[in-house]
């Protein structure tokens, strides 16, 4: 058998999804998830223990579930890949021993890889191969990070990331200030559906000249949550309802206008004309129908898996292992850990 056909097995447990994948060589074969999303729902935002603790319960089921949708059984797996970080350490943790615990039992390989790198991998299982060079925005509820990737393994440059909230969050937390319920993101793509993105002019973070040098392609969000903060509030003090669907619907305008502006200006510096989305805040209407329009503008291929490759899941983990088997990458030794602030350019572990 060559390398290609390899079936790998991969485990993602970085933030609150539970996630396997089986791929075989470049094909998905299942691709299993299970969120604790509800379980968070109460304090408005992931609680890091409450994650570790569903992961950890919800492993073994989810893993049997691939293994029953792939059609094979844990002996027809060649290797293991595992998600090592960025992420929730102790909600990596639980993967991570759960991955070593079954390299240790069946003697089979393990590697350990970058879930950024993972987000731009899962193209592959969408479309054979991720098309080099890439300029790769992911948005998620965990991160918000710009990408300039030469080379899937070899050459992925961090442009910039969030300083402060990350996109999802940055969703959930308005949703809170808006009386709306967690997850946001769907509850303000819902409440701005009919409103006016227009109506109110929040504020672009990182966008002024002066933030051109040293936050060129950083992003914040801080600023804009105030900004609805205040406008909710001045409108208490006034005793008038504010126009839910107008607020909902400039809030994420600003978002969206932030996030795809500078991901084109990216592609543009960089003379890279594709752009690759990533992350469950690509489940965002607004977000996919803006950067079609201003990709379509600038004649910028834009790239966006299905929405279940999008969200963390453990099928771009696997896809990743697979790349890495492929490229005759030697197995991560088994000393390897967790580490929550991993380097976009050590894609291996
Ligand atoms: O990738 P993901 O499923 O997992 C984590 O980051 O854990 O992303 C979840 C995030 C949440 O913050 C959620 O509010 C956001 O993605 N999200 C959205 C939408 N659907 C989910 N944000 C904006 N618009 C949406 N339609
Ligand atoms: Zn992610």
């Amino acid at each position: 058998m060559s390398n290609r056909e390899l079936v790998v097995l991969g485990i993602e447990s970085s933030c609150d999804e539970t996630g396997v994948g089986i791929v075989r060589g470049n094909t998905l074969l299942a691709n299993v998830i299970s969120s604790s999303m509800d379980q968070h729902a109460i304090f408005g935002g992931v609680v890091p223990e409450v994650a570790a603790r569903a992961h950890l319960e919800a492993l073994l089921p989810v893993m049997d579930e691939a293994l029953s949708n792939a059609e094979i059984t844990l002996d027809q797996v060649d290797a293991i890949a595992v998600t090592n970080g960025p992420g929730l350490a102790g909600a990596l943790m639980v993967g991570i021993g759960a991955a070593k615990a079954l390299a240790v039992a069946t003697g089979k390989p393990i590697y350990a890889v970058n879930h950024l790198v993972g987000h731009v991998a899962a193209d592959i299982l969408a479309q054979g191969k991720v098309s080099t060079p890439t300029i790769a925005l992911l948005v998620s509820g965990g991160h918000t990070s710009l990408l300039l990737v030469n080379d899937l393994l070899k050459d992925v440059v961090l442009l910039g990331e969030t300083i402060d909230d990350a996109a999802g969050e940055a969703f959930d937390k308005v949703a809170r200030v808006l009386g709306l319920k967690y997850p946001g993101g769907p509850e303000i793509d819902r409440a701005a559906a009919g409103g006016n993105p227009a109506a109110i002019r929040f504020p672009r973070g990182l966008s002024l000249p002066k933030d051109m040098s040293q936050h060129r392609y950083d992003f914040s969000f801080s600023g804009l949550k105030t900004a609805v903060a205040r406008h909710v509030e001045l409108a208490e003090s006034k005793q008038e309802q504010i126009n839910l669907s107008d607020v909902a619907a400039s809030f994420r305008e600003a978002v969206v206008d932030v996030l795809v502006t500078k991901a084109i200006n990216a592609c543009k510096e960089y003379g890279v004309n594709r752009l690759l989305l990533g992350g469950g805040v690509i489940a965002n209407a607004r977000l996919r129908e803006y950067a079609s329009e201003k990709c379509l503008a600038e004649g910028i291929e834009l790239r966006i898996p299905p929405l279940s490759l999008c969200t963390d899941n453990g099928a771009m983990i696997a896809v990743l292992g697979s790349q890495l088997i492929q490229a005759g990458a030697a197995p991560s030794s088994l000393a390897f850990s967790a580490e929550s602030t991993l380097d976009v350019r050590k894609v291996q572990s």
